[in-house]
């Protein structure tokens, strides 16, 4: 009998999210396969090493039509994470066109389903998506549009610099469970210490291409090695290095 595809093994969805899915990650990738991307990797990664700059507004320009979307395995793995425990209340540092944030959010509403049943107590749970972006946020949001009610009810998408939206107290939950760092690299560590003090105990902590761009990385990785901040820490061998660091901060 012919195995159904691993998407829908893994992620509990319904067709039409798998499509929406499906299509998503395709755009994607025929844009990050590209000649042009991949020279402007390896610019950008050249004037790190020659003149010290890790990004620019002419990067921000050059990015403002692409997805970049987290691969679809690394999002199936950041979505089995989320169930397995529990995540009910989510922050992704990166939204972009809200295809990662699709995971989230199914993750979220399947959770907060579950919640329900066994406590048979209201029981709520949210992402909070962020992007500086307003076009790629009016995309993310016909994206989740699409994708329908086992998605779109559960994100609350904060536009503007994340250095200041995730600051923004009002409708924050006390407890994150979980932090997507899938951002440019300058803003990982600013966005894991804004956050940091709203982690829960195991809270896990996922940051995109810390292998690939260790260098740019430096920062957030001595960071989350350096004992004292209360992080265990691998590096998964996703393409690119996937960091998944769970909170553990001494009792
Ligand atoms: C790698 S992409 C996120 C991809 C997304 N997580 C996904 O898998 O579909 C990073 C996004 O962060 C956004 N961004 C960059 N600087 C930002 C800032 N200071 N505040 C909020 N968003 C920012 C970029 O515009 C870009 O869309």
């Amino acid at each position: 009998m012919a195995q159904p595809p691993v998407a829908t093994q893994t992620v509990e969805a319904t067709p039409r999210v798998h499509e929406l899915l499906q299509r998503l990650h395709a755009q994607s990738e025929a844009q990050e396969k590209s000649l042009s991307q991949t020279w402007f990797y390896l610019t950008r990664l050249a004037s790190y090493f020659i003149w010290g700059t890790d990004w620019s507004s002419a990067s921000d320009d050059h990015m403002r039509d692409k997805f970049v979307s987290l691969e679809e395995d690394k999002c199936q793995f950041m979505y089995l994470l989320a169930r397995s425990i529990g995540a009910r209340n989510i922050v992704e540092a990166g939204t972009s066109f809200g295809v990662s944030t699709i995971y989230l959010a199914l993750a979220v509403g399947q959770n907060v389903a579950d919640a329900k049943a066994i406590t048979g107590k209201p029981v709520t749970g949210k992402v909070v998506g962020t992007e500086k972006e307003p076009t790629k946020v009016v995309k993310a949001r016909e994206h989740w549009k699409q994708a329908g009610d086992e998605v779109e009810p559960w994100i609350e998408v904060r536009e503007g610099d994340l250095r200041e939206t995730l600051k923004v107290e009002e409708g924050m939950p006390d407890e994150i469970d979980m932090l997507l760092l899938d951002i440019w690299t300058p803003l990982a560590l600013p966005a894991l210490e804004i956050i940091k003090p709203r982690l829960r105990r195991g809270a896990i902590v996922l940051a995109d291409n810390t292998g690939r761009a260790k260098p740019l990385y430096k920062d957030l990785l001595a960071y989350i090695h350096d004992p004292k901040n209360g992080f265990k820490t691998t590096t998964t061998p996703y393409s690119g290095g996937l960091e998944m660091a769970i909170y553990l901060p001494s009792a």
